[in-house]
């Protein structure tokens, strides 16, 4: 990862205010502000005895650990010699207590049918389905790719995997087959979970295809299961492929959790790095857990009666760690939505707000986008009364959008909490508290008890208030990632070699005179589509991946909607392009990455511009792609007449 652009100039003056509301702050799970500043300074001053009460006090330990953290960044054990379950701690626990007839989860299709499964029958479709993957020989420590649509099968396929300790790789279904055989063959995946297919605005997306693709190229997978969902046709390869509903027919509900070690891996995620292939993200057992349960109370300040929708996918770690993980440990009723924000209608949220009656709503800054878009007339036609709290995650939020949600959604009653974290961090790293934290528009507020953010220079020195720089993390937490899988060397370089003692996993920062953090973006070549990060590195090279490019360079430029579009600059080996070439790579890309690689714009030149060992510069491709003047340094640049051709061109 590349800190070149360290230095950020912040241009962000935000002075508005915003209290908790005084019932909230009566009532919630962190109510003062002095609890808030013990709880920080005893997590900073004394990490191991502040993280070991908390995981006595709110997990359940089949033995108990014998150490609560042991070494330093980036070679941290948490919990060691405890043994535990995921799959335990979000189900049967609850099972012992009124928990078991509460809603777990609350399903919605989007054509409109509706599934609704208590405590007590999560639990027993874990335990059938967990019981098929052992048949299916899945063991302990193998890994299982989902590929699936937002159905109840994909949050009891997670919890059956953390049931027996085989290690979920989710992938989201707007990949390509490309990007499943990929990650397939990253992960040795023995066996993939899918669905025929599943609804995505009245269309159906139709993974099962995908995946018979991907396995041309997945010589480690066996075996394939597949949901029933659309009831669209399918080709089912005899001794390979198998029905979900005739794997589970007759197979027992009873499935002891297996005690896993606390470090035994959970999960393994696929994001987007700057450069290479994608980064497999590697989480594991107890200091997940631990996070996410933690969190979910502070942050979302989750009660008995809540009921709680995140509308992220949970292809994407905010899915992981607050659809399935956080709440399920917490015995909270989770919402699930299948589809697509506008469908029937662009007012198909705040129906389902309405109907059952959501208490906390938990969405992203993009997807709040669209609804400024499409207008306040689709809230406004349902009773948004049950919402008390809102969340932002995924992408700076900026003020303007930030205050329609407090005032439209939230009708100026509801604290909003914007949490800055990542799929590294495994859960909220920096938020507001809703019952004690005034909010800034725009500011991602405080850090959490035991995160121990700075803003340093690149040299790792401290930096004053209101001046931009990079944000690290300067002690471990217990649910940071481990590893990238099968590749310990790049986890190690990309994330504690940029500043000494330090995790830095890319972005900007500044810090105000209040201690409020101003979260400025990424500092590297990631571009934010739809709260999707994509890396640049990866569109490059699906477009050099076609027989008439010679080389690209991909930048994300500012979009209405979408919050980054994607731009790509394209020199061809011969000739020059036309409309009809941008159709075929357009498709191209989708074919190699996915729609969500979907290229906004593909423009056609003779060179890049370039510094003089050959990196592309690509901070000066962004103002080109923005059509704004640039200030930037170009000394560096080998040919200046290439950046003047671009410039031309644009004119
Ligand atoms: O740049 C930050 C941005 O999203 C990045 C993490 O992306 P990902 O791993 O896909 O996880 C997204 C969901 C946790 C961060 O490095 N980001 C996330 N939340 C915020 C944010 N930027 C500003 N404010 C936020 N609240």
């Amino acid at each position: 990862m590349s800190v070149d652009n360290a230095s950020i100039e912040s241009v962000l003056k935000e002075t508005r205010t915003f209290d908790p509301p005084a019932t909230f702050a009566e009532q919630a799970n962190i109510r003062s502000e002095e609890q808030y500043n013990e709880m920080w300074q005893r997590a900073k001053d004394d990490p191991a005895s502040f993280w070991g009460e908390l995981a006595t006090e709110h997990l359940h330990w089949f033995k108990p650990f014998d150490s609560v953290m042991e070494g330093k960044m980036p070679e941290t054990n948490w919990f060691s010699g405890g043994k535990t379950n995921v799959s335990y701690n979000c189900l049967d626990r609850h099972l012992e207590t009124d928990r078991r007839n509460k809603a777990a989860l609350i399903w919605e299709g989007e054509p409109g049918d509706t599934r609704v499964l208590r405590y007590q029958d999560l639990h027993r479709e874990v335990c059938r389905f967990a019981n098929v993957l052992k048949k299916l020989g899945v063991e302990t420590g193998d890994r299982v790719t989902l590929y699936m649509p937002m159905i109840p099968e994909l949050t009891i396929a997670m919890l059956a995997c953390a049931r027996i300790g085989a290690v979920h790789s989710i992938i989201f279904g707007g990949f390509s087959a490309d990007a499943v055989a990929d990650r397939n063959n990253d992960a040795q995946a023995r066996i993939v979970v899918t669905a025929d297919g599943g609804w995505r605005r009245g269309k159906e997306v139709q993974l099962k295809a995908a995946v018979d693709a991907a396995m041309d190229k997945s010589p480690t997978v066996e075996k394939v299961v597949v949901v029933k969902r659309t009831g669209g046709d399918v080709d089912m390869v005899p001794d390979r492929d198998f029905w979900w509903h005739d794997l589970v027919e007759g197979v027992s509900a009873e499935c002891d959790a297996v005690e896993l070690d606390a470090e035994h891996p959970l999960f393994i995620l696929y994001t987007s790095g700057s450069t290479g292939k994608p980064k497999g993200v590697l989480h594991t057992t107890a200091g997940y857990l631990l996070g996410a349960t933690m969190t979910s109370q502070w942050v979302f300040d989750l009660r008995e009666d809540d009921t709680y929708w995140c509308t992220a996918d949970i292809g994407w770690i905010t899915g992981h760690s607050y659809i399935t993980y956080g709440p399920l440990s917490n015995g909270a009723s989770v919402v699930m939505y299948e589809g697509g924000p506008n469908w029937p209608d662009e007012g198909r949220f705040w129906e389902i707000v309405e109907k059952y009656q959501v208490s906390i709503f938990y969405t992203a800054p993009t997807a709040i986008r669209a609804f400024i878009k499409w207008g306040r007339q689709w809230p406004e036609k349902h009773d948004l009364s049950s919402i008390r709290l809102l969340g932002t995650v995924g992408e700076p939020i900026n003020p303007e959008a930030w205050m329609w949600y407090h005032e439209v959604i939230g009708q100026e009653r509801c604290p909003i909490v914007d949490t800055w974290w990542q799929t590294e961090t495994g859960g909220i790293m920096i938020s507001p508290l809703p019952g004690i934290t005034p909010t800034k528009p725009g500011s991602c507020a405080r850090p959490l008890p035991g995160v121990v953010p700075d803003i340093v220079t690149k040299d790792g020195t401290s930096l004053e208030a209101n001046q931009g720089g990079l944000l690290v993390m300067r002690q471990p937490w217990p649910h940071m990632l481990r590893t990238l899988h099968g590749d310990h060397d790049r986890f190690v370089s990309t994330y504690f070699s940029e500043i000494d003692g330090c995790y830095f996993a890319g972005d900007g920062a500044r810090r105000d005179e209040d201690g409020y953090i101003w979260v400025m973006g990424r500092v590297d070549d990631v571009i934010n589509v739809s709260g999707h990060r994509l890396s640049t590195m990866e569109v490059e090279s699906a477009l050099v991946s076609h027989e008439l490019v010679a080389e690209s360079a991909v930048v994300g430029f500012p979009h209405d909607l979408k919050g980054e579009g994607i731009c790509c600059f394209v020199t061809l080996k011969d000739g020059s392009g036309d409309d009809e070439l941008v159709k075929v790579l357009v498709k191209h890309v989708r074919e190699q990455i996915g729609a969500l690689a979907t290229p906004d714009k593909i423009r056609f030149a003779a060179g890049l511009p370039k510094t003089r060992s050959g990196k592309i510069m690509r901070r000066l491709l962004r103002d080109i792609a923005a059509g704004r003047e640039s200030v930037q340094d170009t000394t560096t640049l080998e040919d200046l007449s290439v950046l003047a051709a671009l410039r031309n061109d644009e004119e």
